[in-house]
């Protein structure tokens, strides 16, 4: 079988359907070699004395590892120079980061948390990058925090990096979700799966279930049938599972499917959620909509939100078609 490489596949795509140009197949090859370089990081673990706390808060207040520092500054490194982009955001950075005027500037934003699910790293546990790409509004030449400011639907290009048993990057241009598995021998990111699709019908559920009592009522309803199983209104058993690293989370859905849910919650009415809109809830719900799952925020499509905040929280339900309407018709029941 041919071995098509990251490079060759957006060459292809380049060529043959137009859905990318030049500059964002550079940038998404800077991206994927940035992921690699995350990877490795990852790998070396306690030998590179990289786990542990950086003793920082990022804008969300969070206690900051070395490695989401470690992680974010690779990013910002590999994507300074190249002219493809106008400007980064990150989850680790209360502001949007200029790209320096040594450099060139290109027409797209970038946007990433480096590394979903910190809190796995030091007990050896998948984590994750996630990006997503907008273009630069005509006419700005310093974009600030409302150039961020757009839809999921204006994303242009998506994915995420697992960093696993294997290290894998799952990228959607908008025309399907394709998965590149990293060859350590050779470096590359070879296509390992291509037009992935999430089942419509699921009996998988992932939830952090240690929350339920600050549900809303349309959330703990759903849970509770779910948790009925064959006695219950659902009439069959149910299986849950948690990885705490919505990157892992979500690629087991793309994988065999099932339903990932970070509710609204009563813990702390100020916030809509716990995950962070632009860099988490949108790229993955562009990839869930791209590989025929869906994805709310319980209310409304995740991807037609107005955002009005760089770092502002949603609620998120994502995945197999069927089970994420029925707890979105809940809400409006
Ligand atoms: O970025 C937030 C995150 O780490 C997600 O990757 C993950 O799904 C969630 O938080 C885990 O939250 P909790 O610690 O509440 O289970």
């Amino acid at each position: 079988m041919r071995r098509i490489t990251l490079m060759q596949y957006l060459i292809e795509q380049e060529r043959q359907t137009g859905w990318i140009n030049a500059d964002l197949r550079l940038l998404i090859e800077t991206v994927s070699r940035a992921c690699k370089a995350i990877s490795i990081a990852i790998g070396k673990g306690e030998l590179a004395g990289i786990l542990g706390s950086a003793g920082s808060e990022n804008v969300q207040g969070e206690a900051q590892k070395k490695l989401d520092v470690i992680s974010n500054e690779i990013l910002l490194e590999a994507n300074e120079w190249g002219g493809h982009l106008a400007a980064m955001a990150s989850e680790e950075m209360d502001y949007p980061h200029q790209i320096p005027h040594r450099f060139p500037r290109g027409e797209y934003l970038l946007l990433f948390d480096p590394l979903d699910g910190s809190s796995n790293i030091d007990i050896n546990m998948a984590v994750g990058t996630i990006f997503s790409v907008l273009r630069c509004p005509e006419g700005v030449s310093e974009p600030d925090e409302r150039a961020f400011l757009q839809p999921g639907t204006a994303q242009v290009c998506a994915g995420y990096a697992v960093y696993g048993p294997s290290t894998l990057l799952v990228l959607t241009l908008g025309h399907g979700v394709a998965c590149f598995t990293l060859d350590r021998e050779t470096g590359s990111f070879i296509l390992t799966q291509n037009e992935m699709r999430i089942p419509a019908d699921t009996e998988e559920f992932a939830i952090n279930a240690s929350n339920m009592r600050f549900w809303e009522p349309p959330v703990q309803r759903y849970v509770d049938e779910l948790l009925a199983g064959r006695s219950g209104p659902r009439g069959r058993d149910f299986n849950m599972r948690w990885v705490a690293a919505m990157v892992a989370d979500v690629h087991r859905i793309l994988i065999r499917g099932g339903i990932f849910m970070y509710p609204r919650d009563a813990r702390d009415s100020s916030k809509a959620g716990k995950l962070r809109l632009m860099y988490e809830a949108n790229p993955m719900a562009f990839i869930v909509e791209q590989a025929g799952g869906i994805a709310t925020n319980g209310h409304a499509r995740i991807l037609d939100i107005q955002p009005t905040g760089l770092h502002q929280r949603v609620a998120v339900i994502l995945g197999s078609k069927n089970e994420v309407e029925r707890v979105t018709g809940y809400h409006a029941a």
